[in-house]
């Protein structure tokens, strides 16, 4: 009977041996009669979990579930806490108290850890005198993975052509690589950390497509970055931690809608008439240094609405708002170990 092999054999397979059998009816039957899948099926959850070195909590008292079918973005200032997370997800790191469980379990409980959870933690921690074939394929026997499947992932990470030893790899290189090897246990829960460092504008549009095809097809996907406006384009959810602590864990446009800016800029033929227009139906509008208003307090079909009633031209009408980092800089700014200087006051010092 496949669908009891398909479960021996993991997650991943699970999935395509279910679309053969005719769609997820089968595989919802097997989740029932197989507890793993039903607790924390393709969930990361985080329970109070704490990592001291020495005196320090580098990670407090953190709690958040990361859930299947979106991207989310681990956020936070360097030095927050994310690595070290992520490594005690992955039992690298031994959590001082509380717990780090991946698919309903500790992660060192998995029976087939690599087709369950693929992670990209550190894309330099690899053999530099292998091949990438080489490397992969190491990972591959010692997890009982097909080697067919060591040529798919080296084609969907675009290293199919690439020869010689991993030591000489560019940066991207290495970082694909890493992309590579998450990927070669088809897993249901995707763990990468920076994964866009290094890579070039391709790249980083082809790990973003890569993370939202893997997210709709259902799987868990959990992605640390600094590139703020990658993050807005990519992570549906947002966790965001400073120093060690939970400070959101939110919708991307519930965060940025809660928390940043957002007014309209109006150019208008008669800006001093508009702006006692627009503040007298209860509007605040502040006037910018080139004479454009920026309006808050009224939706923008009725300052447009009310511009026209009043025969004064409308130049422009732009709905701004702000960016996933200056909301990010404003929920983060008691939060920074680590802040740069400007170049006047270290001169001054
Ligand atoms: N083995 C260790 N011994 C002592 N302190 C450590 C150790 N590992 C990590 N830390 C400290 O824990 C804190 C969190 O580090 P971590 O690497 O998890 O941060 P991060 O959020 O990933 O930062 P970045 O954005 O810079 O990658 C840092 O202050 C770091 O110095
Ligand atoms: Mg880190």
């Amino acid at each position: 009977m496949p669908v009891v092999i398909a479960v021996w054999l993991g997650d991943g397979i699970l999935r395509t041996v279910a679309r053969r059998n005719g769609g997820g009816a089968r595989a919802m039957v097997v989740a029932t009669f197989w507890p793993s899948l039903v607790r924390g099926a393709r969930m990361i959850e985080i329970h109070d979990l704490t990592k001291r070195h020495g005196p320090r909590a580098v990670v407090d008292g953190l709690s958040f579930t990361v859930r299947p079918g979106r991207v989310t973005g681990f956020l936070g200032p360097n030095g927050a806490g994310k690595s070290t997370t992520m490594r005690m997800i992955l039992g690298l790191d031994a959590p001082t108290s509380g717990t780090a469980l991946v698919v309903g379990e500790r992660y060192r409980d998995l029976r087939r850890p690599l087709r369950q959870v693929g992670a990209l933690l550190d894309a330099g921690a690899v053999h530099p005198g292998r091949s990438a074939r080489a490397h992969l394929a190491a990972i591959a026997a010692a997890n009982r993975i097909p080697p067919s499947r060591i040529d798919e992932v080296l084609g969907l990470t675009g290293l199919g052509s690439t020869r010689g030893r991993v030591g000489a790899f560019s940066l991207g290189m290495k970082q694909r690589l890493g992309v590579a090897a998450a990927l070669l246990g088809d897993p249901g829960i995707l763990m990468l950390d920076e994964p866009v460092n290094g890579l070039d504008p391709e790249g980083i549009h082809w790990i973003r497509t890569l993370m939202r095809e893997l997210a709709a097809e259902g799987r868990t996907v959990l992605v640390s970055s600094h590139l703020m406006s990658e993050m807005a384009l990519t992570a549906d959810h947002l966790v965001i931690i400073g120093k060690g602590r939970l400070i959101a864990d939110t919708p991307t446009a519930a965060f940025l809608k809660n928390t940043s800016r957002t007014d309209i800029l109006v150019r208008a033929s008669r800006p001093q008439e508009l702006r006692s227009l627009l503040m007298s139906h209860g509007a605040q509008v502040a006037v910018e240094a080139d004479g454009a208003l920026a309006v808050t307090g009224l939706e923008p079909h009725i300052v447009g609405d009310l511009a026209a009633a009043a025969r004064i031209g409308v130049h422009e009408l732009t709905v701004r708002s702000a960016s996933l980092e200056e909301a990010f800089m404003a929920i983060t700014g008691d939060a920074v170990d680590y802040r740069a200087g400007s170049i006047e006051r270290t001169h001054q010092s």
